[in-house]
């Protein structure tokens, strides 16, 4: 069975999908959550799913050693970013090489980067009036929204859409297409 650790900043839809895809899967689980911040409301959803969670401070992050050892001793083999906004320091990347999976809500290399997450991404894709949108699921390298591309997928963006309709796209990809793609990219580790 693989341990899947997930880290999350904020509301943690995206972690509760894919926590819900695995929970009767005999090839991988999810049995931890990782938060940067107490007051995120993925740490309520891991409580009623059941699944241990960490609050970890932005210095204790940063400082990665103790958090690389809850992880290992908990038998961690892969991590999944859904939704955090921390920059993972290179302790961790050096301890998951290729292990380490973020899901960005646009179609990287455009709207990536320091500063572009959430709904300020959907802002500036309806701001200069893009005709799509989409996701990327890639492996993370060390800087934002770097590292390989393992999957994209688009959606139409309406000359009518508000950042809100554009995020509700958005998250309907991420919802369809993230858990899969953590299970294929896991299978390629086998
Ligand atoms: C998701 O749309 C994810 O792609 C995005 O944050 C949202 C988190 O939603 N991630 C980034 O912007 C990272 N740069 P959730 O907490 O409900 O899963």
């Amino acid at each position: 069975m693989k341990n899947i650790a997930i880290f999350a900043s904020g509301s943690g839809s995206n972690a509760e999908n894919i926590a819900n895809y695995f929970a009767d899967s005999d090839y991988a689980q999810v049995t931890l959550i990782v938060a940067n911040n107490p007051n995120a409301y993925v740490l309520e959803r891991a409580k009623k799913l059941n699944i241990e969670s960490i609050t970890v401070t932005k210095a204790e992050f940063m400082a990665a050693d103790t958090l690389i050892e809850e992880l290992q001793k908990r038998n961690i083999d892969f991590i999944v970013l859904a939704g955090f906004l921390l920059l993972v320091p290179q302790k961790f990347i050096d301890a998951y090489p290729g292990r380490i999976v973020n899901i960005h809500p646009a179609l990287l290399p455009k709207y990536g980067g320091k500063g572009m997450y959430g709904d300020r991404v959907h802002e500036a894709v309806v701001a200069a009036k893009e005709s799509e949108s989409g996701i990327t699921i890639h492996l993370i390298d060390g800087d934002y929204d770097k590292g390989t591309t393992f999957f994209q997928a688009t959606c139409p963006v309406l000359p009518t859409d508000t950042p809100h309709d554009v995020a509700e796209k958005v998250h309907a990809l991420e919802y369809k297409h993230f858990p899969e793609t953590i299970e294929k990219i896991l299978h390629t580790l086998d």
